[in-house]
Formats: structure tokens, C-alpha cells, sequence
């Protein structure tokens, strides 16, 4: 089934302040670029070409400033505004109009996903039902928390309890049928006032429709929430692409590599860059051309 992308990027980032006085949370570098290219890596290596982000009103235009509508990675991108913190549900009735009666993928824009992404591919392969993920984590209290019986089956879902069931967090990458609006439709706000993703997944998981699928060991899955976190983030990418000399969550390079664009657009874009290392990088994946071992292809 045919699926579209959202990247919610919403929030004030109030954590994070004073960096997010100016810029948005997923604007901050993390590492030699903005946060907001790992999620969009993210979803263009799962093969997804129409993507919509949803943002504060006050961050849109910088966000738009810098992707602009994704014709020069060859995709789609559409914004929509998030006035109120009200939700991450809520994106999928923002979105509703972009989403039509396709299926649909939401991505938070503060998670980064590095390693295979079959466990994504295959998600988004399957037409009916719902797919979320599990990842060991030190801090569960901090996330959205799924526990399992013996046969390792999910059997609840909690968001930030106080007293998590086990250790395995909920990543913000979710992965819903063409029901996912008319199922939001039908969520009340939580004590919060916010509309719970952990509640369309207890929906799901209720009809005995939703997938839980755990990340195996060899996935790294980032927070960038706190200060410290953020750090850790930056000095993790650091490390893999000086250790590499490849560059993780290269929009440019994922577009070409993945067949979104050719050699011929990645010249264009190369040419309009300025002087520097990004670009130096760029020119050598174009002289190279797309090879696929590389990255992942996507599913044909
Ligand atoms: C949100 C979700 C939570 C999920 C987390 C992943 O929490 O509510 O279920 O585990 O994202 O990043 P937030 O980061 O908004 O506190």
C-alpha cells in the first residue's frame, strides 16, 4: 500500500532553551548538519517520496527556507502548522487532507535511527494493521514503554509511567494503515490535554492489529531531548563518519544513492553549493555514482 510520510516538528523545546531561543529544536546541528536531516533520511530510505512536516508557525518558515519542497531531493514536501502543542496524534488530523486514504508513517523530527532499516521496509510493506517498535533503553520512564508476555507478544502500552514494565521504549517512528485518521478522530485528549500516540497504538493493539517489532542490538536509536543527550548524539555521528569518511543522513547523497535523483540533478545541486567539505563530500559521491552498497535500496 501506498504510503505518505509525516515528520512532526513541533514543540517549543522548552528543554533545550537557551539553543532554542532563535532556532528550532530540529534546526540544532547535531554533529555537521541539522537535526532535521536524520528523520528525513530516515523516511526517504524507507522509500517514501511525499512528506509532510508539521511545525510551530513560528519555525515553518525557517524549516521551509531550508528544505523548500524537496523537488531538489526528488520528493514532495508539504508543511502544515501545529499551532498548539497538542498532540503527536494530532498530526495525523492535521495531516488528514495530505494522507487522503493512503497509509501513513510519522516520524518525530528529534529521533535518529542509524543501522538497517529492513525492520522499517518491512512495516511499511504491510497494508493492514499498525507497526511500532521497541529499543532496550537504561531510562524507559522517559518514553512511551510496551511490555510483552513469555510468547513475546505486546500486551500493554504506557506513555512515561512511573513504574515501566520492562525496558524497552517506544522510538518515534510509527507506522499505521489507511484507518490512522478515522481512528484519531475518535481520540479524547489525555489528562495533558495532548492527543497520546500511545493511545492510537493501545487502539490498535486492542483490535489485535498492532505489530511491535524490537530493534536488535546492532541499531542505535538517539535522543537528542536534553542537552547532554544531544552531545552524545553529535559525538556519536562524529565518530562514525570520521571513522568512515561517509557522511550519515546526507540528504543529497541519500536522494542519489536511493534513485530519487540522478547524477545530472546531483551535479546541479553540487554547483549551487558553497565551497567546503560538504560539498567536497558531494562531488566525490557523484564521481563515484550511485552504489548501492552504500545504503540500503529501497523496496521495489
Ligand atoms: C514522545 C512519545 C513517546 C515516545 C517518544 C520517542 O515523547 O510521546 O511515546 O517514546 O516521543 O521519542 P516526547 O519525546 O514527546 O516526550
Amino acid at each position: 500500500m501506498n504510503k505518505k510520510a509525516i515528520l512532526l516538528a513541533g514543540g517549543a523545546g522548552t528543554r533545550l532553551y537557551p539553543l532554542t531561543k532563535i532556532v528550532c529544536k530540529q534546526l540544532l546541528p547535531i554533529y555537521d548538519k541539522p537535526m532535521i536531516c536524520y528523520p528525513l533520511a530516515t523516511l526517504m530510505l524507507g522509500g517514501l517520496r511525499e512528506v509532510l512536516i508539521i511545525s510551530t508557525p513560528k519555525d515553518l518558515p525557517m524549516l521551509k527556507d531550508f528544505l523548500g519542497d524537496g523537488t531538489h531531493l526528488g520528493i514532495r514536501i508539504e508543511y502544515a502548522a501545529q499551532p498548539k502543542p497538542e498532540g503527536i496524534a494530532q498530526a495525523f488530523l492535521i495531516g488528514a487532507e495530505f494522507i487522503g486514504d493512503s497509509g501513513a508513517s510519522l516520524i518525530l523530527g528529534d529521533n535518529i535511527f542509524y543501522g538497517k532499516l529492513d525492520f522499517y521496509r518491512e512495516a511499511l510493506a504491510r497494508d493492514r494493521g499498525a507497526c511500532i517498535f521497541g529499543y532496550q533503553v537504561r531510562d524507559p520512564e522517559r518514553y512511551g514503554v510496551v511490555e510483552f508476555d513469555t510468547a513475546g507478544r505486546a500486551i500493554s502500552l504506557e506513555e512515561k509511567p512511573k513504574k515501566p514494565r520492562s525496558p524497552y521504549a517506544v522510538p518515534g517512528l510509527y507506522v499505521y494503515d489507511d484507518r490512522v485518521v478515522e481512528f484519531c478522530r475518535a481520540l479524547r485528549p489525555s489528562a495533558r490535554g495532548e492527543l497520546e500516540i500511545t493511545d492510537l497504538n493501545s487502539m490498535y493493539l486492542q483490535r489485535n492489529e498492532l505489530r511491535v517489532k524490537l530493534l536488535t542490538r546492532g541499531m542505535a536509536w538517539l535522543d537528542t531531548g536534553t542537552q547532554i543527550t544531544l552531545l552524545e548524539a553529535s559525538n556519536y555521528i562524529a565518530t562514525i563518519e570520521h571513522r568512515q569518511g561517509l557522511k550519515i543522513a546526507c540528504l543529497e547523497e541519500v536522494a542519489f544513492r536511493v534513485g530519487f535523483i540522478d547524477e545530472k540533478a546531483l551535479a546541479a545541486i553540487i554547483d549551487r553549493l558553497p565551497k567546503g567539505e560538504y560539498r567536497d563530500y558531494l562531488q566525490v559521491v557523484c564521481e563515484e555514482g550511485a552504489d548501492e552498497t552504500q545504503v540500503e535500496p529501497p523496496p521495489r
